[in-house]
């Protein structure tokens, strides 16, 4: 099933007192539990109110139906569902439901649960199952209990856990390719970073020409291949740059995208995060199932803009497309691409329309569609112009934590020394 969500359209119900909270309480979101409630049951109301102000939970939104919560399923990076039923049986539909859209743990609530009910569970992926009513700390416990359960049974593999990086733009041409593939080969080869370049403009992605890449196989090849997608398969599909990157191309044939579903792209996601250190996403202009399965997972939301009313407009619809799919603010960054042209519109004109500060600037120069045309990435090719360095000191900027440790690391000897 495919699905489009076009700007600001999308309505899930928002919990009261908590729209405007991602600004002003950012620090401290991160820590809480980011949850979605959906369906319904006697009490279930009185228990969303006393989760919505517990300072442990974050209830990102809720909804009526699984139907009705599609967008914030799919897009929220939900920790944890709660799905509420009046039926005395585990509600397998609706529990399904969920499932096509995010893999965060679900616990169900009933008001009249059975024995049978539980004993169902026993053999489901539900995580818990709370009868009504229930003291809100013991709520709070199962949930919590929940998500640590699910992290410790999706290990990282191999101790990896790597990062995704979305590039993203509702308005087309802003360079968000140009972007993409420079970041992704600054990160392999001046970050030394394992790397993979996903291209999610499923139909007309052009990251592989981009690079000079004439590839054999795409993300077409590798989801209709049959088996489980496992980390040796994916290295099976990929092709390699010089830089260091592995791609992963759109595919060859633009009617080729609808086979690349939301459940294709979560799982092969997933096992992306365990052989990569980085996982940079190239897309398209549009809210698509697979973009929102991306989102669900994006760690870094690159969002680009340009010195152009018209993109800012757009960007303007997109924030409140992602504000309605519960996207954590804080993981977005503004990069205003071509920020030095001389086009009567000034930075701080663009962070006033958007509310938001420009985390990255990127000049424009003539080199990138030298560069462009020549089949190489600009960080390559022109090490030393202005754009390159803006790019570099980006993809440095993506692992800041670990970037200092690496300077301590490298400023001990000396220490020991004195
Ligand atoms: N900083 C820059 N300086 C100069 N030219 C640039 C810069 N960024 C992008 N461009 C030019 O703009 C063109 C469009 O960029 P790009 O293909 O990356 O946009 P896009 O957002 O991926 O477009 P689409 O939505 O069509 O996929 C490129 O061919 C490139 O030459
Ligand atoms: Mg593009």
């Amino acid at each position: 099933m495919r699905r489009t969500v076009r700007a600001a359209s999308t309505t899930p119900t928002r919990c009261t007192g908590r729209g405007n909270a991602m600004s002003t309480h950012e620090t401290t979101q991160r820590e809480r539990v980011r949850v979605f409630a959906t369906g319904a049951c006697e009490g279930f109301e009185k228990l969303r109110e006393s989760l919505a102000g517990h300072p442990e939970i974050e209830l990102v939104g809720a909804s009526a139906s699984v139907a009705d919560g599609a967008a914030a399923l799919a897009g929220g990076h939900l920790d944890a569902v709660l799905h509420a039923t009046r039926s005395a049986n585990l509600p397998a539909d609706e529990l399904a439901a969920i499932r096509e859209h995010t893999r965060a743990p679900v616990l169900v609530v009933a008001s009249s649960g059975s024995s049978r009910m539980l004993e169902e569970a026993l053999d489901s992926e539900v995580a818990d199952v709370l009868l009504l009513p229930q003291l809100v700390e013991n709520v709070v416990f199962a949930i919590r209990k929940a998500t640590h359960t699910t992290r410790q049974a999706h290990p990282a593999g191999g101790g990896r856990h790597g990062k995704i990086v979305t590039v993203f733009s509702p308005k087309g041409g802003t360079g968000k390719t140009v972007t993409a593939t420079n970041l992704a080969s600054a990160l392999a080869k001046f970050e030394q970073r394992k790397t993979l370049l996903l291209d999610l403009d499923l139909q007309f992605g052009d990251a592989a020409i981009m690079l000079g890449i004439e590839p054999e196989k795409t993300i077409y090849d590798l989801v209709v291949a049959p088996g489980e997608l496992d980390t040796e398969k994916l290295a099976g599909y990929t092709t390699k740059h010089i830089s260091g990157l592995d791609i992963l191309p759109a595919p060859l044939r633009p009617e080729d995208a609808e086979l690349v579903t939301e459940a294709k792209l979560g799982r092969l996601l997933e096992v992306a995060r365990e052989s990569y250190d980085c996982i940079v996403v190239d897309t398209s202009p549009f809210f698509h199932g697979p973009m929102l399965a991306t989102l669900d997972r994006t760690d870094e939301l690159l969002l680009l803009s340009s010195l152009d009313v018209p993109t800012l407009k757009n960007l303007r619809l997109a924030l409140q497309t992602l504000e309605l799919l519960s996207f954590p603010k804080q993981r977005i960054r503004i990069v205003l691409n071509r920020s030095n042209s001389k086009v009567g519109m000034k930075q701080n004109e663009v962070e006033s329309a958007l509310g938001m500060k420009v985390r990255f600037e990127v000049p424009s120069d003539r080199a990138v569609p030298l560069a462009v045309n020549r089949g190489k990435p600009v960080v390559l090719d022109e090490e030393g112009a202005d754009v390159s360095r803006a790019i570099r000191s980006m993809a440095k900027n993506l692992f800041p934590v670990e970037e200092a440790a690496k300077k301590q690391r490298r400023l001990l000897p000396a220490f020991a020394r004195s």
